[in-house]
């Protein structure tokens, strides 16, 4: 049966929710195949695939072009399409545009966008105007330039007190689920049992009601070192790199075509 939010929020305190990004069509069909319950079109798309060193440089123009390769593959789990760096930050008017776009023109079924108390009103619009919400708190990689690179949150009791209002507000303006982004765990915990509706980490720990990661980090599919919190299970870009190298043997010796 096709996820929705409801089936997403339905899941929490029943097993954890399992949730990947994809960047198109293939991407999309194989984590669904997985039987994964959440595919997130991410912004992680700069870093993963385009080749930028952060997710700032991704526009929404991309981001559309990634969201509706990915709903190509008609994904059962719930395809969700990040709000891309600043989109959240506009006026009601342009946000709206914007999430029109990625929802009709791209087949998103939800939106996520970073940030916590700041944009608590715009996702309340935005719900309120029929766009299911997924909110982001913790480390949000669009804020890297200000940050000056990225590094655990809620360590200290001041960051605390603003991470659990985050996830209040969140889930007070009407988010049917939330990230958490490199939260500590013991933090992570009191925020998960704080809410109603599902918390879901990543790099977070095992304390929340579901997990998400980067697909390209969990399949060896990137030339960089994943983060620590990443377990890998397979090692694509060797295979796929061992692959071009047979090929490009066999046709120098003339094995191919044979
Ligand atoms: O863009 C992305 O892939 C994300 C996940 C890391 C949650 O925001």
């Amino acid at each position: 049966m096709k996820v929705t939010t409801k089936t997403i929020l339905k899941l929490k305190g029943q097993r954890p929710i399992v949730a990947l990004t994809a960047y198109d069509a293939l991407g999309a069909a194989l984590a669904d195949r997985a039987g994964v319950d959440l595919i997130l079109v991410g912004d992680s798309v700069g870093t993963t695939i385009l080749g930028f060193e952060t997710t700032v440089p991704v526009t929404l123009d991309m981001m559309v072009h990634h969201t509706a390769a990915a709903a190509r593959a008609h994904p059962r789990a719930l395809l969700v399409a990040d709000l891309p760096f600043p989109e959240a930050h506009r006026g009601r008017d342009g946000l709206l545009e914007a999430c029109r776009r990625l929802m009709q023109e791209a087949g998103a079924e939800a939106i996520k966008l970073e940030g916590g108390e700041v944009v608590a009103d715009k996702v309340a619009f935005l719900v309120d105007a029929g766009i299911p919400v997924l909110g982001h708190i913790g480390l949000l990689p669009q804020r890297y330039h200000v940050l000056g690179g990225y590094r655990k949150f809620g360590k200290t009791a001041v960051e605390k007190k603003h991470l659990q209002a985050d996830a209040r507000a969140l889930e007070q303006a009407g988010a049917f689920a939330i990230i958490g982004e490199m939260i500590e765990s013991n933090l992570t915990a009191e925020i998960t049992s704080i809410l109603q509706v599902p918390f879901i980490g990543i790099g977070c720990g095992p304390h929340c009601d579901g997990q998400i990661i980067v697909c390209s980090d969990i399949i060896g599919h990137t030339l960089g070192k994943p983060p620590s919190f990443v377990k890998t299970y397979a090692n694509v870009a060797n295979t796929i790199e061992k692959a071009y190298a047979a090929y490009a043997s066999d046709v120098r010796r003339g094995k191919y075509p044979s």
